[in-house]
């Protein structure tokens, strides 16, 4: 007989959409297969997930660019699902009906600095939600699988409940977007009286946009051209900066200007020299955009106004559960486009050819989730 916590009807099969390797969104096709998941352990969930978003690493990831993509693996990280099955050392205190958010991350090693101060995004020995590994318990050495599937099986520690009131089919971007956008505008104390600079209007600006705003910021989103300031507007940016093929010239009026600029874009290098006139005294850019090429400057503006030239990633557990709060405070909605699952393909096309206003959710109607 199965103890009543762990039990289920539910018996799920887990399939998911994978490549062969690293893919050419432009002609290669992921396709649906059965896969092995994790061997269970006692503090994991299975979750069965109705909404999933995509974002640019998954993009990354999947082309092969942050490192050899394997084959058989499933990416997406803003997974939202319905809990179908819990151990007996559950943790986040997880029932089984319950809807909860898969990020980035799916484990980490719990005894390391990082770990024990709450940073857990910074684990070294991290398992991430995709092209990763895991690596405590019986699950030791099984490849993490990530939500362009049906079901999802982890830690429960990194499962993080959604409350009440917030709209789940608009969720999932929050889960790696929003927490990314959210962390460093918290950590660098965003609010009222600071004046904030988003660069690209994508997935992850728009988030940050509706953020800063939420926090009391003047906000100001930074775009390659002019084609997203009435959007941008509508999400609350206070101003619109394009900035063309003439980054002086697009910036003249904004020398010193800002307390602290995210940059989300991704292009292969970025030249933050032309952005550093932007920023006040103690002012903060912080990149969260994988700019694969190495950024140089001169130290002499940073030396001139204490400027701090910093990066982030993702948000620990608590960072999210906490994002959730304010989310439900505030709410905030991130925009999102939503695709049957099975269209997936299609969605990966056009994400690549820059067309989401601003994310989309991929959804698995079948089980539950509404398009
Ligand atoms: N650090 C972290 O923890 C973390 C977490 C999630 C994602 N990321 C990374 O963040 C980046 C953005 O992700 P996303 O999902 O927001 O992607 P996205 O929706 O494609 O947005 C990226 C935006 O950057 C601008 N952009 C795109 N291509 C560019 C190019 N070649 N040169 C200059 N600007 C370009 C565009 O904005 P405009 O059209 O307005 O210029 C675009 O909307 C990706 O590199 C992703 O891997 C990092
Ligand atoms: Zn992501
Ligand atoms: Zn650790």
């Amino acid at each position: 007989m199965t103890s009543a916590h762990n039990h289920t009807h539910d018996k799920p099969v887990y399939k998911g959409w994978t490549g062969s390797g690293a893919v050419d969104l432009a002609k290669d096709q992921l396709v649906e297969k059965e896969f092995e998941v994790k061997p269970w352990d006692e503090d994991d969930v299975e979750v069965k997930v109705l909404y999933c978003g995509v974002c640019g690493t998954d993009i990354m990831a999947l082309e092969g660019l942050e490192g050899p993509a394997p084959p058989n693996s499933i990416c997406g990280h803003e997974i939202i699902g319905q809990v179908v099955k819990v151990g007996s050392k559950v943790e986040n205190n997880l029932k089984v009906g319950q809807h909860v958010g898969i990020g980035y991350e799916s484990d980490s090693c719990r005894e390391c600095d990082a770990c024990l101060r709450g940073q857990e995004q910074a684990c070294a020995n991290m398992t991430r939600t995709f092209f990763s590994k895991f690596r405590r318990g019986n699950g030791t050495g099984a490849p993490s699988q990530g939500g362009f599937a049906k079901y999802w099986r982890g830690p429960s520690k990194f499962a993080i409940p959604i409350p009440d009131g917030v709209d789940l089919s608009v969720a999932g971007p929050l889960m790696c977007g929003g927490v990314t956008m959210y962390s460093p505008l918290k950590r660098w104390n965003v609010g009222p009286g600071k004046r904030v600079g988003i660069i690209g209007v994508g997935g992850l600006g728009h988030m940050g946009v509706l953020f800063a705003k939420a926090m009391g910021a003047e906000v100001t989103a930074i775009s390659r051209s002019g084609s997203k300031k009435e959007d941008a507007e509508k999400l609350g940016a206070d101003r619109y900066i394009a900035t063309g093929d003439d980054i002086g010239k697009a910036f003249k009026e904004y020398g010193r200007y800002f307390d602290m600029v995210i940059c989300t874009s991704n292009p292969k290098s970025f030249p933050i020299q032309d952005y550093l006139p932007i920023l006040n005294v103690e002012g903060v850019f912080c990149f969260i955009g994988l700019i694969v090429n190495p950024i140089t400057t001169s130290i002499f503006p940073l030396i001139e106004r204490n400027l701090i030239i910093t990066a982030s990633a993702v948000g620990s557990p608590s960072v999210i559960a906490e994002m959730f709060n304010f989310v439900k405070e505030k709410q905030i909605k991130p925009w999102v486009q939503k695709f049957d699952m099975d269209d997936i393909n299609r969605a990966l096309t056009s994400f690549k050819k820059g067309d989401p206003r601003y994310r989309y959710v991929l959804v698995n109607t079948d089980n539950g989730g509404e398009l």
